[in-house]
């Protein structure tokens, strides 16, 4: 059996410890914010936090999680009012929304990490989420008015 933490709540899962964390969160603890893309760690849809930094969950198995804490975008603020959360409502980010889970939760992590991240270091960070609608302007500006 593998124990951690989801959201701040502890679990445990006696499945494959083999399985993705991304069909565990989808599958197992109905998290169903965390998206499949590419499942191929080239995509950025299925980002979530581990201990603190952004991972892909298609690309972690349960057994990496071992009394490890995860925070999904349903964790990632009581009522959706986190500042990234808000500055995308405020601006209008998505198109068709599918990504951009994975996007705020890698832009969590870098704000998290350095509060006064460059612009460059944001476009740096962003670089791995993919959106095919094109939205990467707006998620630009988002994260610019959330680090204010
Ligand atoms: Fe995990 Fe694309 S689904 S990176």
């Amino acid at each position: 059996m593998t124990t951690f933490k989801v959201n701040g709540a502890a679990r445990s899962f006696d499945g494959d410890p083999d399985t993705p964390l991304l069909w565990y969160l989808r599958d197992e603890a109905g998290l169903t914010g965390t998206k499949f893309g590419c499942g191929a760690g080239l995509c950025g849809a299925c980002t979530v936090h581990v201990n603190g930094e952004a991972v892909r969950s298609c690309q972690t198995l349960v057994a990496d999680i071992a009394g490890a804490e995860v925070l999904t975008i349903e964790g990632l603020s009581a009522k959706a009012d986190h500042p990234l959360q808000k500055a995308w409502t405020d601006l209008n980010v998505p198109q068709c929304g599918y990504c951009q889970a994975g996007q705020i939760m890698q832009a969590a992590a870098l704000l998290q990490s350095n509060p006064e991240i460059s612009d460059a270091a944001i476009e740096e960070g962003m670089y791995g989420n993919i959106c095919r609608c094109g939205t990467y302007q707006r998620i630009t500006k988002a994260i610019r008015q959330a680090r204010e």
